[in-house]
């Protein structure tokens, strides 16, 4: 087995990386430079080396794609595709929550209907239909609130903000769920050779203030030094809009991988305690 992980700069990418290191799994990874998942020419040479390819690029900019939307569709939409079309072997690629428009009041499912409001979550499901046509085996992850070590989220924003700030607005409208990079990383190397859709994320379903309030309790169990007293809700404002609740149901995966998925808390508390 040779992985090749594709979008190496980025958050889960990373993640990725170093769980494939501590399995002593053998890997190469390629940043946008060398490969870019737009131009399938580049992807042809690396293409050559791997058993398995996890698509970790994409246009993650949610609110710039609004503007950049053939960017957006070079990258996320046809971006998959040109993988499909040079792989040797399988292809696991990620994508989100976003490709559900908010309207449901319970956890989404694998089959539910898409029906994305933004240009990025339009995109991203154009790219798991178009992954899908090209190639019917692949298998893809959509995740939601990816949080971990460096790259820019929600979660990591929050405790930059605390550390400086006496008191912070938070949205208060947005249901979902958190993941954590190592946690989610640990399953996509579970799924390699599996096909189909699949939703990951942490356990529990709350509001991005709710999972504020959790982290000021954490870093204070964890004796990291905190400047935010005090936490408002208020309404989520944004260029692109985002579905209102965005739970992914994640009992396929957890039936799969024989294990259930990390609470959110948990993963939380680990991630306060990394940041010490
Ligand atoms: N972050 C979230 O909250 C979240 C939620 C749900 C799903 N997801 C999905 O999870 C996956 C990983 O997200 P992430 O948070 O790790 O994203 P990220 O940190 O923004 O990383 C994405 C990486 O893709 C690279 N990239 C962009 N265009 C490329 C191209 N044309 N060819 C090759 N690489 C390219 C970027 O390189 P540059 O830095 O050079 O541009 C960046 O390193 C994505 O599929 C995303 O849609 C993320």
């Amino acid at each position: 087995m040779r992985i090749w992980i594709v979008g190496k700069e980025g958050l889960l990418a990373r993640a990725l990386a170093k769980a494939c290191q501590q399995r002593g799994l053998e890997f190469f990874a390629t940043g946008q430079k060398e490969a870019d998942v737009a131009r399938i020419e580049t992807l042809e040479p690396f293409a050559w080396g791997a058993t398995h390819i996890i698509n970790c690029s994409a246009y993650t900019n949610v609110d710039l794609a609004e503007k950049e939307v053939a960017k957006a569709y070079a990258i996320n939409a046809d971006g998959p595709a040109n993988l499909a079309k040079v792989a040797r072997g399988k292809l696991l690629h990620v994508s989100t929550d976003y490709v559900f428009d908010g309207k449901q009041e319970q956890p989404y499912i694998e089959t539910d209907p898409c029906n994305p409001l933004s240009v990025y979550g339009k995109s991203k499901r154009a790219g798991e239909e178009k992954l899908l046509a090209q190639m019917p085996d692949a298998c893809i992850v959509r995740t939601s609130w990816l949080f971990g070590e460096g790259g820019k989220s929600f979660i990591s924003m929050m405790l930059r903000l605390m550390q400086t700030q006496s008191e912070l607005k938070v949205a208060g409208d947005q249901v979902g769920s958190p993941t954590f990079a190592d946690d989610l990383v640990n399953a996509l190397l579970d799924l390699l050779d599996h096909r189909g859709l699949f939703h990951y994320t942490n356990g529990g379903a709350l509001t991005r203030y709710q999972i504020a309030e959790e982290m000021l309790r954490a870093s204070a169990r964890a004796g990291l030094p905190l400047r935010c007293e005090k936490l408002i809700a208020a309404p989520f404002v944004a260029i692109a809009e985002r579905p209102p609740y965005s739970v992914l149901d994640i009992k396929k995966v957890e039936q799969t991988l024989g294990r259930p998925c990390r609470d959110w808390k948990e993963a939380i508390k680990e991630h306060v305690n990394n940041a010490l």
